[in-house]
Parts: structure tokens; C-alpha cells; sequence
């Protein structure tokens, strides 16, 4: 009877050793409130507190488990001052085992000494979702048990887990590839997918970027539906955490004018220096020369900074008298501004000078000079000195089609980032022709509606589509999430693209001829379901080398799970792999793009399937 237990706990430690070597804790101390709870702060404890218990008393802690897992309680940790107690551990009413305390009679100082039970007998398999570790105090003097902690092992064959639901994943969703049923899937060569995915802490940055490619790419679908977790929340608010905010290009604050030497600060992109230029001491003023030079961000990282206008703001301190100002900046034209000049009456305050769209150059070699004039004994300084980008417009739309059943809109955006390239949007019933579209959008009835209509597709200039299913019964509108490229793009691009130039439109067949500035063109037909939105994409030209050029691009965000508009992908309904790490290449004919784990950012937004027919 012995050799046998020593020779499971020796199996046991193997296998514990191998799956996970740090137990998760239960601080006892979180138990479900109940009647007369007593939790005593003990510096040795962990989390220095224990929870106080007496003979008769039960108590439950909750925990939550994000997979199916079997469960050990490792350890439970007390303390006992006086006479040993008898506790029962169950979880989810499954009794796991006892434990007997050992007697101690230090006067009180044993309290704050913790000892670990053992290892106990049995173990339980649990589902994902929330259980109960209760203890029982069987037996026990009128002093009780101090309980520390409660350690347990998961197995689950995943090295990482939490004993909370932060994130709740579920095990089992999957897509099958579903090719046998368009008899085309079987013969054509396979397609590749290419991991250029890089991290990022900001849920509102594409750090998703997945080029495919193909060697003909002569008909595909992409189809979108409903994610295939379960969840009726519906967030949809952008989230700027951890993002940068580039309102602000660069800011300086608490500079001293008053010095006789040159002065410079510099950060990140910014340097300002600061030279005393000429005294006139007949008048005693003096005039000082500010120079901030600077680099900007532009169309080749997908960043319009150096296109847009924008506005310098400064402020100053200690004026007495008024203070001239005179500002010019160097851009784009290789030579310095006009001057433009104020006069500075107040501390404090916002002076503001405007500099248009188009004036600054992408990267570096930008700069803006202030030259101020003061009398000589005034000590003026700048409270705060900072280049904003001017506001944004809104989106201006039109109505091109209506027919009770479809609607289109042309859209134009202020500072779009592919500077000065825009779209031609012709409708083919009437043959009318829109110029200057930055991107069309697509609604459709609502079924369950009476006069509703939701968007189900939108493009972009620069090729990419964003695609919804119907919006559901009940709710208002469901958000976009992940984007698919259209067209072939440069797959070295940090935000690639594939610019189109025409794009004509069969409003009643709902099916989109478009052209590229590259020369390549394709046709679209929309096909809106119940069930799924889904485009299938036929008859391509392409300029360029589908070997080197992929004919599509998913683009998407994982900041973390439970943060992700896609967290998983899996080809031709294989075993999947995560968005993001543990492959370069997969190779495949049906590619599908989901989540498992559900998301607090663009909760019901859907899932993406890319399958090639040909
Ligand atoms: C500006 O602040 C200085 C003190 O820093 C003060 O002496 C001066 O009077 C203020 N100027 C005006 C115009 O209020
Ligand atoms: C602005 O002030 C500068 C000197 O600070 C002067 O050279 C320039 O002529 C002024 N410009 C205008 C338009 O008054
Ligand atoms: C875009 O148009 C503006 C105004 O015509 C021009 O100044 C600018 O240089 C153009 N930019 C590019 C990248 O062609
Ligand atoms: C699928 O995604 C979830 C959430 O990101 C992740 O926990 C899981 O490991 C992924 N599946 C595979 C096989 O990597």
C-alpha cells in the first residue's frame, strides 16, 4: 500500500515539475463574505492577512477558470496556536481531501507561524467558467485555524494560466475550410500567408499585418459573419490607452530669454536653441532669436503630420511692457516664410500663429524662428511653447444611390493620407461620375426593420474594405474590426496600400469594377445574407508580381487577449495558431481569421474568411 503511493506521488511530481512549477494561489483571505468574517492582518502571511476560522464554519473562495482543467490542491497554509483542527476541502461539493493542523502552544506567537498541509488525495476535472473551493472546519479548539493560502495546480497542458476571468477564451470554436462543396477548392495550388505582425500596447493601431499570396488569385471570396463566441455585449468605443497621441508634434515649456548665451533643449524630435541676437541701446531693447528645428512623420509611415497644417501656440511670462514677436518657419519650399508679427500684451496667454497644409516636409529639415523684442532689463520667459495639428473637418458624404433596398454614399476626408490621390465612383444605372471619393460605403436593409439600413461594405482609396453581416435583431449597429486589403501592395509598406483610381458600380447587381493606379483591375460582387456578408472577387488583372506583390493584405489589432479584434487563424480547418506568434508562413487554400477569447474592444465585430477558388 505504501510502495504504491510513493510510486503514484513519484508519477505526480513528474508530472508536475513538467506542466506547471509554480502552484496558483487563493488568498483565503477572499473568501465570499459570510456572517462574522474575521480577516487578521499577520505580517508572515501572504498577502498579510489570514482569514480566522472556528469549529462548524464554512467558507467558499471563488475562482474562475479561462479552459477545461484538472485541479489539485497543492497546499493549504495555516497557522495554530493550541490544539490541531480537522479541515475538509471541497471543490464544487467534490470532497478533494483533509487536513489535520498540528497542535502548537506558543501563547498567541504561533498565529503568525504558517505552515503547508500536504499534497491532497484527489483531484477534479473542471469546465472553463467559475467554481467554489469551500473549507469545512470539522474538528477544532475554541481558538479555530488561521488560513493563509490555498495552492493549486491546473493541468491543462498550457504553461500560463490565472485562477480570474479577466479574459474568458472558449476551447471550442473552430472553422471548417469547406471547400469540397464548391468542387473548385481541390485543385488549386495553395496560398501562403505571411506573418509581418509586430506588438503594440494600443488597441487602435493595426499591428495585425498579414499579406497573402497566391500564384493566380483568379477568384476568391471573403466572407464575413458573427463571431463565433458567445456574447451580447456589444462595445464598440475606440480605446487611446497606451496609444501615442499625436496632437501635439513637439512642446517646450519654462524657457529663460534672459541669458546671455545661447541655450538649447532637445527632445525626441525637436531641438530649440535660443541666441541673444543684437542689443539696441538707445532704446534698450533687445531682441532674442528662437529656433526650433524638427522632424515629422509622412505618407511613407502612413502618417499625415507633415502634410497637414498646423498651429504654434506659445505663452509667455513677465512681461511688463508689450513684447513684439515675429514668427517665419522653413519647410517644403527650402526657404524661409513671410514674417508674421504680434504683439504680446499678457502673461499666460495663448498667442497663436497658423502655418497651412503642405508647407512642411516628411522627415526632417523643418523649422519655425521667433525673433522677440524686449527692453533689455525685462526678464521675459516662455511658459510653454507647442505645435498642434490643426483640426480635422468632418467626414463630408453624398447620397449617390437609393432604392429602398441599397444605399451608396461617396465620402470625402479631410486630410486623407494618400496626399492628393482620390477615387472616381461612377454608378452604372444612371451613369452619373463622382470625383475626389476617398471611400464609398454600402448599406443594406435591415430585415427585421422598417426603415433601418446598416453598412455591410466599405472602401477605402487606398484598397481597404471593411465588411459587416446585417446587424443583428435588437441591437443599433455592430462596429468594423479587422480590414482586408484589396489589391496588390508593397508588403515591405508599414501601412501598405493598394491605391485605386476608378471604381464603377452596378448599384442593382451590386457588383464594383475597379481600377488601380498600378493598372491592375478586378471585379467585386456583393453578396448580403442572413448569415454573411461575402464578396467574391473575379476576373483580375495584376500589374505587378503576385510572387513578389500580395494580391490581399488582413489587417487587424491583438493588443492582448480579451483585447483583440482577431486572435487566432486557422488554414484549410487545421489545428490554429495564434494571431501572432509561433509561425512565419502557412500555406493553405482556406484561411479563416477569429477570435476565440471574447473582447472588450469590438466585441461582436465578425470574423474574416479568405478562401481561393481558383
Ligand atoms: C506679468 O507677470 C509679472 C510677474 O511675473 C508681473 O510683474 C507683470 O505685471 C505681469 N504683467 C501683466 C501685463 O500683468
Ligand atoms: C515683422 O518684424 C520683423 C522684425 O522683428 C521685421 O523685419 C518685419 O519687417 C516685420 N514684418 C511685418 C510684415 O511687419
Ligand atoms: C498635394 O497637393 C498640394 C497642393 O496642390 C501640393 O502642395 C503638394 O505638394 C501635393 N503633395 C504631393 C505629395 O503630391
Ligand atoms: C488561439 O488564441 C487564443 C487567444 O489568443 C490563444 O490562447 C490560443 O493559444 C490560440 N490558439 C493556438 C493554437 O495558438
Amino acid at each position: 500500500m505504501l510502495a504504491l503511493r510513493c510510486s503514484v506521488y513519484a508519477i505526480f511530481l513528474v508530472r508536475l515539475v513538467a506542466i506547471q512549477s509554480s502552484p496558483d494561489v487563493l488568498e483565503a483571505e477572499n473568501a465570499v463574505f459570510f456572517e462574522g468574517k474575521q480577516v487578521i492582518p499577520r505580517s508572515e502571511a501572504s498577502g498579510q492577512a489570514t482569514l480566522k476560522m472556528k469549529k462548524g464554519q464554512t467558507v467558499s473562495i471563488e475562482f474562475c477558470l479561462m479552459m477545461h482543467s484538472e485541479i489539485e490542491v497543492h497546499n493549504v497554509w495555516y497557522s495554530n496556536d493550541g490544539e490541531s483542527d480537522l479541515i475538509t476541502i471541497t471543490v464544487d461539493n467534490k470532497k478533494m481531501g483533509e487536513v489535520l493542523t498540528e497542535p502548537l502552544y506558543k501563547d498567541g506567537a504561533g498565529w503568525n507561524i504558517f505552515k503547508p498541509s500536504e499534497t491532497l488525495d484527489h483531484f477534479i476535472y473542471l469546465s472553463e467558467g467559475r467554481h467554489q473551493l469551500s473549507l469545512y472546519i470539522e474538528k477544532g479548539d475554541e481558538y479555530g485555524v488561521e488560513i493563509d493560502k490555498i495552492e493549486l495546480f491546473l493541468h491543462n497542458g498550457k504553461e500560463e494560466h490565472s485562477l480570474d476571468c479577466k479574459v474568458f477564451c472558449f476551447d471550442d470554436i473552430s472553422y471548417d475550410h469547406g471547400i469540397a462543396d464548391t468542387g473548385f477548392g481541390h485543385y488549386t495550388s495553395k496560398g501562403k500567408l505571411v506573418q509581418k505582425s509586430k506588438k503594440t500596447l494600443c488597441a487602435e493601431e493595426d499591428n495585425i499585418n498579414i499579406p497573402i499570396f497566391h500564384d493566380s488569385a483568379r477568384k476568391f471570396i471573403i466572407s464575413v459573419n458573427h463571431p463565433h463566441y458567445t456574447s451580447f455585449a456589444n462595445n464598440r468605443m475606440a480605446d487611446f490607452d497606451n496609444c501615442k497621441m499625436t496632437l501635439s508634434l513637439w512642446s517646450f515649456r519654462d524657457i529663460d530669454l534672459s541669458q546671455t548665451q545661447r541655450v538649447t533643449q532637445s527632445s525626441e524630435v525637436a531641438t530649440l536653441s535660443v541666441t541673444p541676437l543684437k542689443t539696441d541701446w538707445q532704446s534698450n531693447l533687445i531682441s532674442y532669436g528662437l529656433i526650433i528645428e524638427f522632424s515629422l512623420d509622412g505618407p511613407r509611415i502612413g502618417m499625415m503630420d507633415s502634410e497637414i497644417g498646423s498651429v504654434i501656440k506659445v505663452s509667455f511670462r513677465g512681461i511688463i511692457h508689450p513684447v513684439d514677436v515675429s514668427m517665419q518657419y522653413f519647410g517644403r519650399w527650402s526657404k524661409w516664410s513671410e514674417s508674421t508679427n504680434k504683439t504680446i500684451y499678457s502673461n499666460k496667454t495663448w498667442d497663436t500663429w497658423e502655418v497651412p497644409d503642405f508647407r512642411w516636409r516628411e522627415g526632417r529639415g523643418n523649422s519655425i524662428r521667433l525673433t522677440i523684442t524686449a527692453f533689455r532689463i525685462e526678464r521675459i520667459q516662455i511658459e510653454e511653447i507647442v505645435m498642434n495639428k490643426r483640426g480635422l473637418a468632418m467626414d463630408q458624404s453624398m447620397m449617390v444611390y437609393y432604392d429602398g433596398m441599397t444605399i451608396i454614399e461617396v465620402v470625402d476626408i479631410d486630410a486623407w493620407w494618400r496626399v492628393n490621390e482620390t477615387m472616381t465612383l461612377k454608378t452604372l444605372n444612371d451613369g452619373r461620375v463622382f470625383q475626389g471619393v476617398d471611400y464609398f460605403r454600402i448599406y443594406r436593409k435591415i430585415p427585421w426593420s422598417e426603415n433601418n439600413f446598416c453598412q455591410v461594405f466599405v472602401m477605402y482609396q487606398d484598397g481597404n474594405v471593411r465588411l459587416l453581416p446585417i446587424t443583428p435583431h435588437g441591437l443599433d449597429w455592430i462596429p468594423f474590426g479587422s480590414s482586408i486589403l484589396i489589391g496588390q501592395s508593397d508588403p515591405m509598406a508599414v501601412r501598405p496600400a493598394a491605391p485605386l483610381r476608378n471604381a464603377d458600380i452596378d448599384p442593382k447587381e451590386l457588383t464594383i469594377q475597379l481600377a488601380y493606379l498600378d493598372g491592375s483591375f478586378l471585379s467585386l460582387k456583393l453578396d448580403v445574407t442572413m448569415k454573411e456578408t461575402m464578396i467574391i472577387v473575379s476576373n483580375p488583372f495584376y500589374a505587378r508580381s503576385l510572387t513578389s506583390h500580395p494580391f490581399l493584405t488582413f489587417r487587424s489589432m491583438w493588443v492582448s487577449n480579451g483585447n483583440a479584434d482577431v486572435d487566432n487563424v486557422s488554414v484549410d480547418g487545421n489545428e490554429p495558431h495564434h494571431i501572432l506568434s509561433g509561425w512565419s508562413t502557412l500555406r493553405g487554400t482556406s484561411f479563416a481569421f477569429f477570435r476565440k477569447c471574447i473582447s472588450k474592444h469590438n466585441t461582436l465585430s465578425p470574423d474574416i474568411r479568405v478562401k481561393i477558388i481558383d
